[in-house]
């Protein structure tokens, strides 16, 4: 990423401004010889606990195994529908059909995120669960979705992979649903050095179904209550993830800033960047614009040193791993037009105020604004 005057994300800059900390970290670990299903995994559940207000939280490997943990202990599986947003990760489709059910698209509104009216269409009787995506670190509409999941008797696991610091009305994101998964990949507000993944619910007898499932269904070293996998959260993670969520808050308010300035700063009426609604607090993993003749844009700034990231030209109802549901281009048109349009901006914590009023004026150059 060295080539770029304006890095999309900069991890180097990001290790110099946490070094003594982190070498504190490894040292304190490598000290204690705490590696596996150690202390610190227990504190860091406690302190996400203590931030969200949830009840409970499992740790495990990655955000991807948190919806298949989740999803496993909610008996979601074969002959189950899902109902879930064409605009994520693939991840959050992967894992509906990681445990045998089968993922069912309802479009999107402008602000990416699901649209409850369209999730109440798709429901039939084979429907399970509904999965939200809070994209970008945007909550989804929680009221109208959980009015809907009341209504009809279906589960809700909210993807709030990428939803450390967000809230909707005062909650935390991942609090509402039956459980809430998050990531803690190096990309998110949250994060590891390497993969980590935990989640959250209200439901102790879910959460101790899950602790067990991820350490094979172990309740002892000498009783397998069950056959579960191997989704640890290394201890060296746990603590390293600890220190980070001290500083969470900071990192939310530093990006919630850059973007401010960007709205300030981009004068282009091609440029359309999502209102934040007044009750919602956006934490901005992303800050994903939709913008006109989006290829060029991106060349164009790529020309004059900004690195800018296209999340994602696909929608995923058509990856080629989606053809055995039968989607077709048409079906999800907001979702679809999106896709053509988003790029995502640089707004990182380590950013100047300076490098964000470039980038806004090259935009405004290339439209002429
Ligand atoms: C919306 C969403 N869901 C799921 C995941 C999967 O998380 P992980 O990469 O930790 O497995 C990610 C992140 O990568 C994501 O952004």
């Amino acid at each position: 990423m060295g080539e770029f005057k304006v890095p999309f994300i900069d991890l180097q800059q990001r290790y110099q401004d946490e070094k003594a900390e982190l070498i504190a970290c490894v040292d304190r670990i490598l000290t204690k010889g705490h590696l596996v299903m150690t202390q610190e995994v227990g504190e860091f559940e406690q302190q996400i606990v203590d931030y969200t207000g949830a009840k409970h939280c499992v740790s495990c490997g990655n955000g991807t195994d948190a919806l298949m943990l989740g999803m496993w202990a909610l008996g979601i599986g074969k002959g189950d529908e899902v109902i879930t947003t064409p605009i994520s990760f693939v991840a959050s489709t992967g894992s509906i059909a990681h445990v045998g059910a089968t993922p069912v698209y309802a479009d999107v509104r402008e602000d990416q995120n699901i649209d409850p009216a369209e999730v109440e269409k798709r429901i039939t009787p084979k429907t399970k669960a509904i999965m939200p995506v809070h994209w970008s670190g945007r909550i989804a509409d929680m009221d109208a979705i959980m009015d809907i999941a009341r209504r009809h008797n279906l589960l809700v696991i909210e993807d709030a992979a990428q939803t450390m610091g967000a809230y909707y009305r005062g909650r935390h994101g991942g609090t509402f649903g039956n459980i809430g998964t998050f990531s803690a990949h190096p990309l998110k507000n949250l994060n590891a050095i390497g993969d980590g993944g935990f989640l959250v619910t209200g439901d102790a007898e879910i959460a101790e179904k899950i602790r067990l499932y991820r350490n094979h269904g172990l309740k002892d070293r000498d009783t397998c209550l069950f056959y579960g996998v191997n989704s640890r959260l290394d201890s060296l993670n746990a603590e390293v993830l600890m220190y980070r969520l001290k500083r969470l808050d900071g990192v939310v308010e530093r990006r919630r800033a850059n973007v401010d300035l960007y709205r300030g700063h981009i004068r282009a009426r091609e440029v359309f960047i999502p209102p934040d609604k007044e009750f919602e607090k956006n934490a901005y993993v992303m800050m994903i614009t939709q913008s006109e003749r989006r290829d060029e844009l991106q060349a164009f700034l790529s020309k004059r040193g900004i690195q800018s990231l296209v999340y994602y030209g696909t929608p995923l109802h058509l990856h080629p791993a989606a053809a055995r549901y039968g989607y077709k281009r048409g079906d999800f048109p907001v979702a679809e037009a999106q896709a053509d349009r988003v790029l995502a901006l640089p707004h990182h914590q380590q950013l100047s105020e300076d490098q964000i009023a470039y980038v806004a004026q090259s935009i405004n150059d290339f439209y002429g604004a």
